[in-house]
């Protein structure tokens, strides 16, 4: 697999992402395919200021839209600043959440209409898109459970209705259904190896489809 591809990882919470994330960084270094993991909202020192705002303790209560322009403002300054130059320079960039996030969450989730959520996103990005975006589907009450035992500490969507996390998660399913050449659903339910396992053979797969 050759090099400089952008990969993001999906799903609700306690889908194992960020573990997933290193672990697919890891086994494609081991392949000699340079890589760099990023996370939103952050990847910068100015974009993890923004999600303080967003996710920090005391974070303030913002619109549903107000909140799809700070996700926005915070991934013009992780891809301009990290993950372009990555890829620039022939790395793999694997990002912790995306934009299919700010449509799961601030529009199935919160209602903000997914038309704005798509035209802020081409303003924004320039129709900027991942090559492959692996979406770990896991039950939302599977997930919020794993969270309490990870830590004590819940930002406020882990405190919200499981009602609102059922649409989160339908919204990333209607989302891989509608982009299938993009999206790959992965059963995020296994155990964490299995996962990997998927991930990786995904990733393998479907960029060297794509590059060959
Ligand atoms: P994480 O650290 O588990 O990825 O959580 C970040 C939180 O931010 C998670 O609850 C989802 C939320 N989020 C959005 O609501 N919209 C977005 O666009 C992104 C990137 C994250």
């Amino acid at each position: 697999m050759k090099g400089g591809r952008f990969i993001t990882i999906e799903g609700g919470e306690g889908a194992g992402k960020s573990t997933q994330a290193g672990r697919l960084a890891r086994s494609l270094e081991r392949r000699g395919v340079p890589s760099t993991v990023t996370r939103e909202p952050g990847g910068t020192v100015e974009a993890e200021r923004i999600r303080a705002l967003l996710l920090g303790p005391g974070a303030s209560r913002w619109e549903p839209e107000t909140e799809v322009l700070l996700y926005f403002a915070g991934r013009v300054e992780n891809l301009t600043k990290t993950v372009k130059p990555a890829l620039a320079d022939g790395r793999t960039v694997i990002c912790d959440r995306f934009a299919d996030s700010t449509l799961a969450y601030q529009g199935y989730g919160a209602g903000a209409p997914l038309e704005l959520i798509r035209s802020i996103g081409e303003a924004a990005l320039g129709g900027f898109q991942p090559d492959l975006t692996l979406i770990l589907d896991l039950d939302p009450e599977t997930g919020l459970e794993r969270t309490r035992t990870r830590s004590a500490f819940q930002d406020r969507y882990e405190r919200q209705l499981l009602d609102f996390h059922r649409r989160v998660r339908n919204g990333f399913l209607e989302i891989a259904a509608s982009e299938p050449s993009r999206c790959a659903v992965i059963d995020a339910a296994r155990d964490e190896d299995r996962v990997a396992e998927e991930v990786l053979a995904a990733v393998l797969r479907r960029l060297d489809e794509a590059s060959g």
